[in-house]
């Protein structure tokens, strides 16, 4: 969790304080696509909340991307990623001062290809899950809603995602379509934060800010949309049973649906060592939420260097549950 609980009161007391005047009179001379007052308030909130990992999906020109990195803590760090940049981006962030540009890092590919990439990442290095999330990318409704719901999945608990162009209909239906399915975001528009936003299928309040900031839960929620989590088994492990580790909800009685898979990381070349099973569990909210697979997963022992990941994919019914964000499931 980098982000202090108090994200919400800051987002709105920095909404209508003297300091976002300031910020917007400092990038006022600074070449921008994105509008000004956007681009300040995300500075100042990077500056505030020090995000170690971020990402901006559509760089353009970076020229948020700069700002971006400039206001970065030290040790923080952005990946900008834009398919249509790779004849562009190289050049102009070796323009950059250098202690920007160590910073930065620019990968030519589309959000698609960047989130199944992090997804092999995050199994060995979970620290590499993301902070905060700048969405400018596609802004048709489905490429909108995969970078948010994407986003979502690797977002370390706490994180935030700020998403441009809600005037459009392909970001704004998508932010609703998301706060649907997970109950336990909040949204920042306009000044205020709410469960839901003021705006709707139809449009925007007039006169309203042209971009929404997503807020995690500092929890883990699982919905009715699957989640997913990740882990490395040892060779020779044997899974029987998983217990989630609740913390809250809404659901007075839920039932989880679990699926476990077991796979060497060379699986694509050889074929081998795949292993899957299923488990269900109806629960109070008082109970232990522990249910035993139908048959045990084995993490195959074999002459192979590769090494074994354990996935579990759990969706709830109706309502949601909140996870232990430093244990959320345990398998045994
Ligand atoms: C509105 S511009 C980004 C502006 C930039 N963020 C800024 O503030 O200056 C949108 C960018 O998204 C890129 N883009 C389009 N499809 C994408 C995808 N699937 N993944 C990542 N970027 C994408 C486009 O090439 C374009 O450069």
């Amino acid at each position: 969790m980098f982000m202090a609980s108090d994200l919400s009161d800051w987002l709105c007391r920095f909404w209508s304080g003297p300091e976002y005047k300031a910020w917007i009179a400092r990038l006022a001379d600074v070449a921008l696509r994105t509008p000004t007052g956007e681009v300040a308030f995300l500075a100042a909130l990077i500056e505030h909340a020090k995000p170690r990992r971020t990402l901006e999906i559509g760089s353009l020109f970076g020229q948020t991307s700069r700002v971006m990195a400039e206001a970065l803590p030290e040790g923080g760090r952005l990946t900008t990623i834009d398919p249509y940049g790779g004849e562009r981006l190289p050049d102009i962030i070796a323009s950059w001062p250098e202690g920007l540009r160590n910073k930065t890092k620019f990968l030519p590919v589309t959000s698609g290809r960047f989130f199944s990439d992090l997804d092999h990442v995050v199994v060995a290095q979970p620290e590499e899950l993301l902070d905060l999330v700048f969405i400018d990318g596609n802004h048709e409704f489905p490429f909108a809603l995969f970078d948010i719901l994407a986003s979502a999945d690797y977002l370390t608990p706490g994180g935030v995602l700020l998403v441009d162009n809600v005037e459009q209909a392909g970001p704004r239906l998508a932010i609703l379509e998301f706060l649907t399915l997970n109950p336990a975001w909040r949204v920042f528009y306009g000044g205020a934060v709410t469960r839901e936003p003021v705006f709707s299928t139809a449009g925007l309040p007039l006169g309203g800010p042209t971009w929404a900031i997503l807020l995690s839960p500092e929890d883990i929620q699982v919905g009715t949309a699957p989640r997913k989590f990740r882990g490395k088994g040892g060779p020779g492990n044997v899974y029987k049973e998983v217990t989630l580790n609740v913390t809250g909800g809404d659901a007075e009685v839920a039932s989880a649906r679990f699926s476990v898979r077991s796979y060497p990381f060379d699986f694509h070349l050889t074929g081998h060592g795949w292993q899957e099973a299923h488990a269900s569990v109806t629960c109070r909210r008082s109970d232990k939420w522990t249910a035993d697979f139908e048959k045990p997963v084995t993490v195959e022992r074999r002459n192979s260097d590769a090494h074994f990941v354990w996935e579990l994919t759990l969706a709830i019914q109706c309502g949601y549950l909140l996870l232990d964000p430093t244990k959320p499931v345990l398998l045994a």
